[in-house]
């Protein structure tokens, strides 16, 4: 039987180009999203991927989604932890709201989404867990210590939640992207924007087909090997 996954942010940047990767790996997949209703149904009818909407942040409201998804499509395999916002400013210019909306939604919807899945993959003896990081996490970034702190957190919360799976059959690793064409690299003021991708040594903003690609890889069955790892995609803007 075909595995079910969740991806989180699933239907649009990144997470939809997950949802449609593993679609096409003959995966079923429930694409989450908190926001747009027109524009979820609209990625629904295009692709046929169930859309559900819930709020990662709210542990009630993951357990829930969780909940439906499992009595529509059946048992999760797999969690796309992908959904993500920013709030970017300096420190002194950072309110509590903004510092605490980001880690919430980044850090707390993998916690959230864990807790009402782990379980039941543990029964099962299989289980995939890929949270998206990022290269933020990995060097930090002006003006995001909400966001870096966030995604850095991501990747302990992989290596240890790796730990606890791994004898159960559930995998748990992380992505690191870097800067990719998405609508949120998008908002980044276009100067500021220039200046990070001439560090980039590929020379271009990556693709979120590239960032899908490496989320295919993790979850599948040959994956089984790899875990508690971090790739990351970033055009060599981070080596380490
Ligand atoms: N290092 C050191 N100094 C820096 C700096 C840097 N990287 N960037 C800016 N500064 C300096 C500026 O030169 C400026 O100094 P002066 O006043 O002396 O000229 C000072 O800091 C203030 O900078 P800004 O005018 O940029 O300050 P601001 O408050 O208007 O904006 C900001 C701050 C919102 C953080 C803006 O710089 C910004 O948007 N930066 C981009 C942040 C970013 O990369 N976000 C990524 C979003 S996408 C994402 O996160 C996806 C992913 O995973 C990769």
């Amino acid at each position: 039987m075909a595995r079910v996954a969740i991806v989180t942010g699933g239907t649009r940047g990144i997470g939809e180009a997950i949802s449609l990767a593993l679609q096409a790996e003959g995966v079923t997949v429930a694409a989450n999203y908190a926001g747009n209703d027109e524009r979820a149904n609209a990625f629904s009818d295009r692709t046929g991927i169930a859309v559900f909407k819930w709020d990662v942040s709210s542990h009630e409201a993951c357990i829930a989604g969780v909940a439906e998804v499992e009595r529509v499509l059946g048992p999760i395999d797999i969690v796309v932890n992908n959904a993500g916002i920013t709030r970017d400013g300096t420190l002194l210019k950072m309110s509590y709201d903004d510092w605490k909306a980001v880690i919430d939604t980044n850090l707390g919807g993998c916690f959230n989404m864990a807790k009402a899945t782990f379980a039941g993959m543990k029964e099962r003896k299989f289980g995939r867990f890929v949270n998206i990081g990022s290269i933020n996490g990995q060097a930090g970034q002006y003006g995001q210590v909400n966001y870096a702190a966030a995604k850095s957190g991501i990747h302990g919360f992989t290596k240890a939640l790796a730990q606890e799976g791994a004898r159960f059959g559930i995998t748990v690793n992380a992505i690191a992207p870097g800067y990719i064409d998405t609508d949120m690299v998008a908002a980044v003021p276009s100067e500021v924007l220039q200046k990070i991708v001439a560090k980039i040594p590929v020379g271009r903003l990556g693709q979120a087909h590239e960032i899908a690609r490496g989320v295919t890889f993790l979850c599948s069955e040959e994956g089984a090997f790899v875990t508690g790892s971090t790739l990351s995609i970033n055009g060599g803007q981070h080596m380490y």
